[in-house]
């Protein structure tokens, strides 16, 4: 059974030990509410180290005020439960109850997720640190400004700065990010690169439900009937590469076969683009690898998906 460890400087130890021990370390990092795409990244991560970490924390700081901090779904002990069976086992879960609180000698002032929770507070602007008491953000500004970046302009400098601390805190080898978040994986594949981190960045395949429904914590906000509406985000997608291998490479065309079902479902585009696999510019016509990436409204809940595209 993992060790369950709160205290970053715990963590922080606990990691050395294993290390001084000459065993690698491998970072699996999650919001919780753990579901089979979780555990695929964990099943991963065992490919490439020895002793797995996985951390489970809800990043105030990667959300906007506006944004559904206050309704992210959580189940801790349900989420040990799950780490218990996985084969091949887990062993640490980090789990903090703040990451932004430096105790009270640095006059910090630090908010934690309960708190956050309470007063909505979340990051604000680039000035404001949305009461979290924090002013030191990581930002990978080109790869950060597309697709999801458009509508959730704090997004990904959450995520870049609470992935830069869980690296300074976990320490590991290696760690392993879902291709479901494609964007939030070569963002932070960057900013391993450009700050040197030495730390190798592993993509792992997209997790769905049988019916091709690609598992998200947030998929418990769904409706039946809007579940089954947004089963149009993967189907038309997986229709979209079809007809790419067989020779469509318009994106225009295929954008519009994509965005005509999703909203013929009653989903509410939030975008619908083609891009390079690597530097994410959109592109017009398919001449390199790509990658169709949707995000989409149905009802109260955005869900995001995405297809690689070969170049034939
Ligand atoms: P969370 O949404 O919990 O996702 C944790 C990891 O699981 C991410 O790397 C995500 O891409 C991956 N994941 C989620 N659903 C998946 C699926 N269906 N198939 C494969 N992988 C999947 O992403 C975050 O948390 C946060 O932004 C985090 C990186 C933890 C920083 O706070």
């Amino acid at each position: 059974n993992p060790v369950i460890i709160e205290d970053k400087d715990k963590m922080r130890n606990w990691s050395r030990a294993m290390r001084s021990q000459g065993k690698t370390i491998g970072l699996v990092p999650t919001m919780g509410y753990l579901h089979e795409g979780h555990i695929s990244l964990i099943k991963e991560a065992q490919k490439h180290a020895q002793i797995i970490v996985v951390s489970i924390y809800i990043n105030p700081g990667q959300f906007s005020p506006s944004e559904d901090l206050s309704t992210y779904p959580s189940d801790f002990h349900g989420d040990i439960q799950k780490l218990m069976s996985v084969p091949g086992g887990v062993d640490a879960v980090f789990h903090p109850y703040s990451l932004y609180d430096y105790g009270s000698k640095t006059g910090s002032g630090g908010v934690d997720r309960e708190g956050a929770k309470e007063k909505k507070v979340g990051v604000v602007s680039c000035v404001e640190d949305g009461g979290l008491g924090h002013e030191t953000w990581v930002r990978v500004e080109r790869l950060e400004n597309g697709l999801c970046g458009k509508s959730r302009p704090v997004f990904f400098r959450g995520v870049a700065t609470i992935v830069t601390k869980l690296f300074n805190v976990v320490e590991p080898d290696i760690a392993v990010f879902g291709k479901k978040d494609y964007q939030q994986w070569r963002v932070i594949q960057r900013m391993v690169r450009d700050l040197d981190f030495s730390i190798k960045i592993i993509g792992s395949e997209i997790m769905r439900e049988t019916d091709g429904l690609a598992m998200s914590s947030r998929n418990v906000h769904l409706s039946p009937e809007a579940r089954e509406k947004a089963l149009s985000i993967n189907s038309s997608l997986s229709r979209a590469r079809l007809a790419a291998e067989k020779g469509q490479v318009n994106c225009r065309e295929l954008r519009d076969v994509v965005i005509k079902a999703i909203e013929e479902a009653g989903g509410r585009i939030d975008y619908a683009e083609i891009v390079d696999q690597e530097s994410l510019g959109e592109v017009e016509e398919i001449r390199s690898p790509v990658v169709f990436c949707v995000a989409a409204w149905f009802g109260k809940v955005r869900l995001i998906d995405n297809m690689e595209i070969k170049y034939m």
